[in-house]
């Protein structure tokens, strides 16, 4: 796990062939409409004090935006503005868990929700997924909170399947325990139907929905949101307030324009396109020229998508890729508290079109 900064995976800069998950394409941003609208929430204007929960202009384009795209039943007073999804764990830590509470992941998972909750003194521990997702039978009796990524298992890829999400919810109820979902990517979809979020399958305001544009848009804008029910609204507003104040009002103001004028819809239509015919490269190829080593895992959404590996160790594989220029993730350096995987994530959001080839080809020398 990425306990030490030193070993961060995204130190690594200005590779030939970059396949590294996590990241979307800087190049397909619309630069000129953000500058636009950026420049016009500079001028003197009335927010320089803003709403703890975020400018209503923007909570109210969230609203829309989610109930659209991802099908989550939210009204403007149940968004809560954060910067991205970290923000929005920090928030729900402080808010709804004490230290020394037990938090069940999703193993393999994503280190920095773990990091997180750790940070904040509380008890980890990794729960086993499968084709269907994580493993409700496999949940400890005394967790307070599950954090999962049901819409595409990070870093697996797979959907939760509906009968677990069922399964989870009932589990989940009838312990009083939180669930936190992390939907990061859920816009970009290639193909099959899209699955009910657990907030809208939930029916007593157990689930926090946690949504941000690091995918959709760019990392560094830090914008994101969580969607909270009636009952915890306050709570969460006053953490935010305590902790950050109202965030960034100038940037929140031209994120609201920017979905209101349809920008936020086409940027998502283009990039859409884009990662679509990478992620068939890839699949197509690591079904073909791959067959003998690896197994990819079915996926048909978000940024990158994952494959078992059999025969060398991942992390030896990565380490002789990254000496031919390729950079990657291996799976078993998601592993929380369940012995590792063997496998490697394939990225698609930072590498273009034509030089997936190349990519591919380099790591089979490496595989080979
Ligand atoms: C599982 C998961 N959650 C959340 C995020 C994004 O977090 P943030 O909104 O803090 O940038 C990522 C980005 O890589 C991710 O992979």
């Amino acid at each position: 796990m990425w306990t030490d900064l030193r070993a961060w995976p995204y130190r690594l800069h200005d590779v030939p062939y970059d396949l590294r998950a996590g990241l979307p394409d800087t190049r397909l941003f619309p630069y000129q409409a953000w500058r636009r609208l950026m420049a016009a929430e500079l001028r003197p204007k009335d927010h320089d004090i803003g709403d703890p929960g975020g400018l209503p202009v923007l909570r109210e384009a969230i609203a829309r935006h989610a109930a659209v795209s991802r099908s989550v039943r939210a009204t403007p007073d149940d968004v809560i503005v954060t910067s991205g999804i970290q923000q929005a764990l920090d928030l729900v830590g402080r808010v709804l868990l004490e230290p020394g509470a037990h938090v069940a992941v999703e193993d393999p998972g994503y280190p920095p929700a773990q990091l997180l909750f750790r940070s904040q003194g509380m008890r980890v521990t990794g729960v086993p997924v499968d084709a269907e997702g994580l493993r409700v039978d496999a949940l400890p009796d005394d967790v307070r909170a599950v954090y999962l990524t049901p819409s595409h298992q990070f870093p697996l890829g797979m959907p939760m399947s509906l009968a677990r999400r069922h399964a989870l919810l009932d589990w989940a109820r009838s312990r009083d325990v939180v669930i936190v979902e992390d939907d990061y990517d859920t816009e970009f979809r290639y193909g099959g139907r899209p699955i009910e979020p657990l907030q809208s399958l939930d029916e007593d305001g157990r689930v926090l929905y946690l949504g941000t544009f690091s995918k959709l848009m760019r990392p560094v804008l830090r914008l994101g949101y969580l969607v909270a029910p009636p009952a915890l609204r306050d709570a969460f507003r006053m953490a935010r307030y305590i902790t950050s104040w109202h965030g960034d009002p100038p940037v929140q103001a031209a994120l609201a324009r920017f979905i209101d004028e349809g920008l936020l819809a086409r940027h998502i239509r283009r990039s859409r396109r884009a990662y679509q015919e990478r992620h068939e490269r890839i699949a197509e190829s690591l079904g073909s020229d791959f067959a003998d080593s690896l197994t990819p895992i079915p996926s048909a959404a978000g940024l990158h998508l994952s494959a078992t590996l059999s025969g060398p160790s991942d992390k030896q594989a990565v380490r002789a890729a990254e000496a031919e220029g390729v950079a990657l993730f291996p799976l078993s350096e998601f592993a929380v508290t369940q012995p590792p995987m063997n496998g490697l994530i394939f990225g698609y959001g930072a590498i273009t079109l034509d030089e997936i080839p190349e990519a591919l080809r380099r790591l089979r020398g490496v595989l080979a």
